[in-house]
Order: structure tokens, then sequence, then C-alpha cells
């Protein structure tokens, strides 16, 4: 017995590896607002995770500023609490999220942490995947061109300004214009979403006020669209690297169900203050501004992020990844140097206007500034039908009504394209949490096209053509079913919708 233990020992002491591992440690040379300055770590990684090892626990951070002799570092919690001399330890890994389908129907931060005090988001020993928060966008070759609509439930949008799976679509306009009005419906409509099929919605608020992200959850969750999304909140509260790290998040998470073969949807609200919290974060880690007092990479920052925005062909599973960010501007400034970049950055803008919100006229989309550049290759049949008709009628009827505004009398025909333009303008106004499924749209936009409207007051418009469509659900659902299911509008429909809506008016007049 001793023998074979004497034997083991032996045997252990054989085989010991006298292999020396040196294990680098940095030091905090200095810190402020959230910013480390750390020695000794010249072998870190950008964006590689380090753990500050305070007083008061493991506090996390990320390297930022790659120099010589020292490193900046973002703290990404209380920075309060780090003080000089701590020790830094760094972890090898690169920034990166747990991802899964439970984070559906969580409030997460951009690290991943649940926010909603619903406990952890995963089960102990289920399996750990993790994504890196900064990834190469897919190449050509993985992807497909964009051929399928992602409706927004929007009547100016969907009809004029059409988004399809994969695009990135910008929303651009001055504060308090409805901007993100636009996208909560947008999100609330995939759930109305039934010819195709419904798309993960990930909403990504950055530096909002804590009390406006609870009650934008509280939207969702009262229309029931929290089944099928996620909210990333980095609130105003928060440090500016949380705001900065935010859309990374909401993109990893969204390229996560992409792989999965899904079709994702991911807001950024609003990258202008993703950008202000950039330019601080290279300001105080004395990076040397540029224009505007960005840092000089910051297009790249966002043509980084905006780039991951994909259609994956089928050998890469089909999947997709929608990127609707959106641009705060100052006083309708769109040549500032954010708007700009973005701008040039994405698939088309939808321009919203203070003069059209404020006279009422709600979306206040500005129809002649915005535009799809791959939008109308994904649009349903029957709505191309429909719209190219409206966006002509309404390009006439802007020309047409300020030259009106100076001719004392005009003749029948102008007339008439003028009213036929208000009675349009006033069609495809839309009240807040009111999205509309493309069907509907089509038949309402349909009837204002077709002057089934020009006989009446045109302030009246909007309400008749919703008593329209009440109309023909009780008495011709089978219409709008025709066109959900076949996409078009066949001689055959389009005779059945005259019908429809000819006895709506008769019965309307008696
Ligand atoms: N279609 C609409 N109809 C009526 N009111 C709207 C509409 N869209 C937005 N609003 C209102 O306008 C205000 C600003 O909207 P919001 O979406 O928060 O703007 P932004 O995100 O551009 O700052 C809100 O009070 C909202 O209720
Ligand atoms: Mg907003």
């Amino acid at each position: 017995m001793p023998d074979s233990i004497i034997d083991t020992l032996k045997k252990e002491i054989e085989g010991f590896d006298r292999e020396i591992r040196s294990e680098k440690i940095g030091k905090v040379l200095e810190v402020g607002d959230g910013i480390a300055r750390v020695s000794g770590l010249s072998g870190a990684a950008s964006q590689e995770m380090l753990d500050f090892e305070t007083s008061n626990g493991v506090i996390k951070g990320i390297a930022f500023n790659l120099e010589e002799d020292n490193i900046g570092a973002i703290i990404l919690g209380d920075y309060l609490k780090v003080k000089e001399g701590d020790v830094v330890r760094p972890t090898g890994r690169v920034l990166s999220l747990r991802v899964g389908d439970e984070l559906i129907g969580r409030v997460v931060n951009a690290l991943g942490e649940p926010q909603d005090g619903k406990g952890p988001i995963f089960k102990s020993g289920a399996a750990e995947v993790f994504y890196p928060v900064d990834r190469i966008a897919p190449g050509v070759t993985a992807r497909e061109s964009v051929n399928t609509p992602l409706h927004t439930g929007i009547k100016a949008i969907d009809s004029m300004i059409p988004i399809g799976r994969g695009q990135r679509e910008l929303i651009i306009g001055d504060r308090q214009i409805g901007k993100s009005s636009i996208v909560i419906d947008a999100i609330i409509n995939q759930g109305k979403e039934t010819r195709y099929s419904r798309p993960i919605c990930i909403y990504v608020a950055i530096g909002q006020k804590e009390s406006k992200v609870a009650k934008i959850v509280d939207t969702l969750t009262k229309a029931g669209a929290m089944e099928y999304t996620v909210v990333v909140s980095a609130p105003s509260s928060s440090p500016s690297s949380l705001w900065f790290l935010a859309p990374y998040a909401g993109c990893t998470i969204g390229e996560y169900f992409m792989h999965q073969g899904k079709d994702a949807l991911v807001i950024y609200d609003d990258l202008s203050k993703q950008a202000w919290a950039y330019r601080e974060m290279a300001l105080l880690s004395r990076r040397p501004p540029g224009r505007e007092a960005y840092p000089g990479d910051i297009f790249y920052v966002h043509s980084r992020l905006l780039e991951r925005a994909a259609r994956l062909n089928k050998e890469n599973g089909g999947g997709s990844l929608t990127a609707i960010p959106i641009i705060e501007t100052q006083l309708g400034d769109v040549s500032a140097y954010i708007p700009t970049n973005v701008i040039s950055i994405t698939d088309g803008q939808i321009y919203l206007e203070p003069e059209l919100f404020n006279q009422g006229m709600r979306p206040a989309v500005n129809v002649g500034l915005s535009v799809s550049r791959v939008g109308s290759a994904a649009q349903t049949k029957a709505m191309k039908k429909v719209a190219g008709k409206l966006r002509l009628e309404l390009a006439q009827f802007r020309e047409l009504a300020a030259f009106a505004q100076f001719a004392s009398d005009l003749d029948e025909g102008t007339k008439k394209r003028i009213q036929r333009g208000k009675i349009l303008s006033q069609v495809l106004k839309q009240g807040e949490l009111q999205p509309m499924p493309f069907e509907r749209q089509v038949a309402a936009i349909f009837a204002a096209t077709n002057g089934y409207f020009d006989d009446i007051d045109s302030e009246k418009a909007l309400e008749i053509s919703y008593q329209m469509l009440g109309y023909m659900d009780k008495m011709h659902q089978g219409v709008f079913a025709e066109i959900l299911k076949s996409g078009e509008i066949s001689k055959e429909t389009e005779e059945k919708l005259k019908r429809a809506i000819s006895e709506f008016k008769d019965s309307n007049h008696e």
C-alpha cells in the first residue's frame, strides 16, 4: 500500500512541469470622469475587458486608448470607487455579451444586465453563448439583396418610403417631432404582421430619461409588443461609456437572432447622443478633437455599427437585421457633421419637419425630402400599384400649392389637383399607437387616389377613410383577405374594392 503511494508521488514529481507563467497586471495611475489611465498593460487589446480590483469589489472596464507606456480605460461602473493604485487585471476577452432567446421581453443595460427587476435573464445550467460586442459586418458574399418589406404600419412610410428587411433607414428631425413615436408604432405593428414572419425587435434607448424609457416599456407591454421585443437602455443618468456601448449591445442581440435565421429590427434612439458620449470619452482620454470637437473616427464608429445590418442569403441561414437609427437635429440643420455622416451611411432617410408637425400634419414626414434607396424592391405589388400614383400626385400638389398662393383665379384642373392633394395629405395623417396593416393602407390609398373622396371636405377625408375601412370590415372582409394573401390587387379584387367603396359612399349619403 505505501509503495503505491510512493509510486504515485514519484510519477507526479517526474511529470511536474516547471512552467513559469507571468501574469500582467496593471495599476491605476489616475482616474476621473469614467476614464482611468492604467500603467503596465501595454499588451492589452483594443476593447479588451479589464477587472478593476477596488476596495469595493471588482468593477469592469474596457481598454479604449492604447498608448505605448499606458492605456486609457473606460470604467463601466461607478468610477468614484476606483482609486489611484488599484490593481487592474486584463481578462484576455474582448467585450462580449451573453445572448439567447431569454432576452426577449427583458430590459437590459449596455452590458446585458437586467434592469427590469425581473431577476436573472438566463437560467443556471443553460448553454452560455457569448457574442463579441464589436464584430465585422457580414461580407457581400454572405448577403442577399433586400426583397421583403418591413411594414411599419405607418401609411406615409409604407407607401412612399418603404423599408426592406436588412435595410438601414435613418429617421431624422428636431426634438419633439414624433421620431420616437414612429419607431414605437413600427415595433407595435410587427405584432400585427401576418403576411411575413414577425421580426424580433430591439429598441435601444440612449441617454433618455429613465421615466421616458419606463413609459415606452409600459406602452410596448400594453400593446403586447414585449412578447417579441428586447429593450436596451442606457439612461441619461448612466455613464457616457454606457451610452456609447448601448447601440453595440443592441446590434449584437439583433445579430444573434439574425444568425438563428430570423428577422430582427434594431432601433437606435438616438445616435446623436451616442456621438456626444463618444466625444466626451475621447476628450477625457485626450484624443485629438476634430470637426465639432468629435474624434476623427466618429464616422467609422457609426458606419461600422450600421454596416452590421444585413440580409443574409440562404446558405447563411436567410436571417436579416434591419437598422433604424435616429438622429436628432438642431433647428433642422441636416448639414451638421453627425447628420451628414449618418445620411451618407444609410440607405435612405425619413425627414420629419417642424412646420408639418405644428400644422397637425402628423406624422410630420416631409415626403419630398425623404427617400428609401432600396425600399420599392421590397414592397408588395398591391402597395406599389397604389403608391406610384400617390407619390406623383403629392409632388404635383406641393408644386401647385406653392404657386397657387399667389394666383387669384385658378383653372378647374388646377383646383381639382389641389383638392386631391389636400385629401391625400389628410388621408396619410395618423395618430399615435394606430399602426395600420398594409392591406388596409392599400384600400384607403386606393380610394383616395382614385377620386372616391374628391367630393368631400378634405378636412373630413381621414375620418371618412376610417369609416370606409370599418364598413369593409363589416360587409367586405374578403377584399382585405385577398390583398393580404396574394399581395396583389388582381382585376377581380379591384372590381370588388371599387364596388365596396361605392357601396360605402352610397350608404354614407343616405
Ligand atoms: N402621429 C402623432 N399624432 C399626434 N401626436 C404625436 C404623433 N407623434 C408624436 N406625437 C406627440 O408629439 C410629441 C413628441 O413625440 P416624440 O415621438 O417623443 O418626439 P421625438 O422623439 O422626436 O422627440 C409627443 O408628445 C407625442 O405624443
Ligand atoms: Mg425621442
